[in-house]
């Protein structure tokens, strides 16, 4: 049971909180966005600076946790490691396992969505060779990431672009009771800190079927390579050799309400980047997929990762870092859906009734007659 988010796959719907995510994407934002999805109603103006203030008051990442980050090998994968971070953010968190106190657990809420970027910023500097750029509290919270990651470079910090990023996070906040979210409710049922909750979701998100499809979608149209090799790789997915990344989803059997907008955001940000040279094969395989019997047959439309990728390539963000920008997007809802659980008495452990397909009873066979 839940109330956080509300999605008809039919009718291609996505409600936070009861209100279209249309409407969230082109007035709110994320720290509100995020507030919502937490507490459950669009803050006031004081309730918003109030909770915007207290997510600033924790964005000192513990020193160890950078000693931490500086010692994976530049090579790591970024999500193998904000995984890693996440769960050992916990270790100078102690009071965070009191998951009954409600100020710990606005407090570590309040860590989480002000830390997880950091982490993530921090470690991208790391694989760069770069010192590390601390937090800005002038700076709203998207800004704030892109600064972290890229020092107030002004090609990547232009404000479409900002805008842009501020949208694509708003796009991921919640999705109802997906992979990641299911784990966040599975680990968090046996009462854990939070952190290490988000780490177990985080690493759900990093599989190429549900997050991590943002980054395979890159993968797949840089394999691709151009227009004219689009029939032969659509011969292989007819096949079942390959997957249609970015294409098809658990709930939704109609276009993903979030593409429209991810589409808009995308036109944003080539404006001011020079459109991305794959952008050419993906609106092909779209227009393929939408239109052929094969795709058509099975309701194979674009989901949220088909365009985000492109968008977050065209900005500057290495491939490997796709699947955490989900992770920040998706941190709120996480939170909010890990709230919701602990305040409602009937939603007891995790422990999923197994249909049984095995052996019936038998006997031990000794070595010698084997
Ligand atoms: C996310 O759950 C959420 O809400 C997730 C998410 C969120 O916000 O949290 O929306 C984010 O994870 C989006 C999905 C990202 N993943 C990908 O883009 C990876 C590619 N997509 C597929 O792996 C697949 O579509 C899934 C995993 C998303 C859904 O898989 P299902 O439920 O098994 O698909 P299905 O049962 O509806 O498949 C029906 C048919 C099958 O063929 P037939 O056996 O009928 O011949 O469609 C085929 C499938 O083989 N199919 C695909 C396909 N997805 C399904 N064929 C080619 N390419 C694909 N992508």
């Amino acid at each position: 049971k839940s109330s956080v988010t509300y999605i008809d796959g039919d009718a291609g719907i996505l409600r936070y909180r009861g209100y279209p995510i249309e409407q969230l994407a082109e007035s709110s934002s994320q720290l509100e966005v995020s507030k919502l999805l937490i507490d459950g109603e669009l803050p006031s103006k004081e309730e918003l600076s109030k909770w915007i203030s207290d997510v600033k008051e924790h964005n000192s990442v513990p020193e160890e946790i950078n000693n931490i980050i500086k010692a994976f090998p530049v090579s790591s994968h970024a999500m193998g490691a904000l995984t890693s971070l996440e769960a050992a953010l916990s270790t100078f968190y102690p009071n965070s396992k009191n998951i009954t106190d409600e100020d710990e657990n606005y407090k570590s809420i309040c860590r989480l969505m002000s830390q997880v970027p950091i982490l993530a910023a921090n470690f991208y500097r790391h694989s760069q060779g770069l010192s590390f750029i601390a937090p800005d509290d002038s700076l709203d919270y998207s800004e704030n990431f892109l600064n972290m990651m890229f020092e107030g470079d002004n090609k990547k910090m232009h404000p479409d672009l900002v805008s842009a990023m501020d949208t694509l996070l708003i796009l991921h906040a919640d999705h109802e009771q997906n992979c990641s979210a299911s784990v966040m409710r599975n680990v968090g049922s046996s009462e854990p800190d939070p952190f290490s909750a988000v780490s177990a979701a985080t690493a759900a998100l990093y599989g190429p079927l549900h997050g991590g499809a943002n980054e395979a979608v890159l993968q797949m149209l840089t394999e691709i390579g151009s227009v004219e090799n689009i029939p032969a790789f659509m011969d292989k997915v007819k096949k079942k050799e390959v997957k249609l990344m970015g294409f098809g989803h658990r709930v939704y059997k109609a276009y993903d309400p979030r593409a429209k907008y991810l589409k808009e955001a995308a036109d944003k940000v080539f404006n001011v980047t020079g459109t991305n040279p794959l952008l050419d094969i993906a609106l092909e395989l779209e227009s393929i997929a939408l239109n052929e019997d094969y795709f058509v047959a099975r309701n194979l439309y674009p989901n949220v990762d088909f365009y985000s990728g492109l968008i977050y390539e065209s900005m500057g963000i290495p491939k490997d870092m796709f699947t955490v920008l989900f992770t920040i997007g998706r941190t709120p809802g996480w939170l909010a859906q890990w709230k919701e659980l602990l305040a409602d008495k009937d939603q007891k452990i995790a422990r999923p009734r197994q249909v049984y397909t095995g052996y019936d009873s038998r006997d031990y066979v000794n070595m010698e007659s084997r």
